[in-house]
């Protein structure tokens, strides 16, 4: 990537896992990225106030409007004049704020508001928080233009990669056969459904290769993250859902490839590590000097690929069931999903149940378009309440 000249980035979810890695990214490149604005939900406000001393943006916003005072004493113990915002649409104003591309690093469905604030307001979106794409698919695809919506997501930056690196191949549709989106297994992998029965959170909360915010990595573990990046996809690449496999590999080197038609697959490989997509989305299309480290050649490796196995970890087929269907089908996947996860952390609902609750609460929706917000919203609504509902009874 050329030095010459400076990005400004819109970093919202700067306090978690990709968002700290955004910045560790930005700190260690000096003169290519210029922080313009913060946000944050609000449970780490001193973490954030630190953060807008050492990055001076322009603005920093708190999506809870109750942690403003302590984000202002915060900010003027540290001498930080920039511009405070507060509440959801302090939010979106972050997003939309004047910068060349904003990085959506939020956790869960409520990433939509700030996904489409920085759409509409002509900004390129690098997006880590797939659950706004997946959640409001339709919405989301009509606002976004070519070339403005990049993903951070390992998997998707490797199939853009592999599409990229393919030239002319890549970019013409009938060329490419099938997307293969490769999966760690997560922490209890090669166990059957009955071993999963007794699996707590702290297990769950064990990643084998990713260290990733609480809700992923419980998403990694049932593989409904790899349902949501399945059905990410196929709206980002627009391939349909019987072309795309999901492989289990689990080294998390190979971050996921395009076979080709004349049988030729390509794959992308990198040591599992955040930074690089991160990097790559930020200066696309140019690549960041040394944003991770490289494969090492030079020592003996073993990289293995497994099918998954449907029985265990159904959170997949339901995936291509729910984005088949399209419409509100997917946000209520999420939700229910969201919901599930919650109740399984607090202890209230043992592993199984999070992923049989989410087809429960599935089988019983009634499909919509998801033409508007309010009716994302609404569907979305429903079935976190539907879930509460049946996780209470679990
Ligand atoms: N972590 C990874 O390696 C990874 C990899 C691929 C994709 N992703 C995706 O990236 C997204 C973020 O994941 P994560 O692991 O970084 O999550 P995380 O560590 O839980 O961080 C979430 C961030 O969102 C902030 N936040 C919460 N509510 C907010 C709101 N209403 N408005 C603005 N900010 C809000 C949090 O602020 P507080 O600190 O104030 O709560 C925190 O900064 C998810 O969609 C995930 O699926 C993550």
């Amino acid at each position: 990537m050329q030095s010459d000249t400076t990005r400004s980035v819109a970093l919202l979810g700067s306090t978690g896992s990709i968002g700290t890695q955004s910045l560790d990214v930005i700190a260690r490149t000096p003169g290519l990225f210029r922080v313009a604005a913060l946000a944050a939900g609000g449970g780490r406000v001193d973490l954030l106030a630190r953060q807008a001393a050492e990055f001076g943006p322009d603005v920093v916003a708190v999506a809870d409007a109750s942690a403003l005072p302590a984000l202002r004493e915060a900010l003027a113990a540290r001498g930080v004049t920039a511009k405070v915002l507060a509440g959801p649409e302090g939010v979106a104003e972050a997003a939309a704020w004047p910068s060349d591309v904003v990085l959506n690093g939020v956790t869960g469905a409520l990433g939509l508001t700030s996904t489409l604030a920085a759409l509409e307001a002509g900004r390129v979106l690098a997006l880590a928080n797939k659950e706004s794409l997946i959640v409001g698919g339709p919405l989301v695809k009509r606002l976004a233009k070519p070339g403005q919506l990049i993903p951070v997501d390992s998997e998707h930056s490797a199939l853009a990669q592999c599409l990229w690196a393919a030239g002319p191949s890549g970019a013409d549709a009938s060329a490419v056969r099938r997307l293969v989106v490769t999966a760690s297994g997560g922490p209890f992998r090669g166990r059957s459904r009955a071993e999963l029965a007794d699996v707590t959170p702290e297990q769950a909360l064990a990643h084998p290769t990713w260290s990733m915010g609480p809700v992923i990595t419980v998403n990694s573990a049932t593989l409904v993250n790899k349902g949501l990046e399945v059905i990410e996809a196929h709206l980002l690449f627009d391939i349909g859902f019987d072309r795309i496999d999901v492989v289990v590999h689990p080294q998390s080197i190979v971050h996921s490839m395009v076979e080709f038609v004349d049988g030729s697959t390509v794959a992308q490989a990198s040591p599992p590590d955040m930074r690089l997509p991160i990097a790559l989305a930020l200066g696309w299309p140019g690549r960041v000097r040394d944003a991770a480290p490289a494969v090492d050649w030079t020592r003996a490796g073993v990289w293995t690929f497994e099918p998954l196995d449907d029985e265990a970890f159904p959170a997949v087929e339901l995936a291509r069931h729910v984005g088949s269907e399209g419409g509100t089908a997917p946000a209520v996947y999420n939700a229910a999903n969201e919901v599930c996860v919650d109740a399984f952390l607090a202890g209230r609902l043992p592993f199984l149940g999070i992923v049989d609750t989410v087809a429960a609460v599935v089988s019983e929706h009634t499909v919509t378009g998801a033409d508007t917000v309010d009716e994302v919203l609404g569907a979305d609504e429903w079935a976190r309440i539907r879930a509460r509902e049946l996780t209470a009874t679990a």
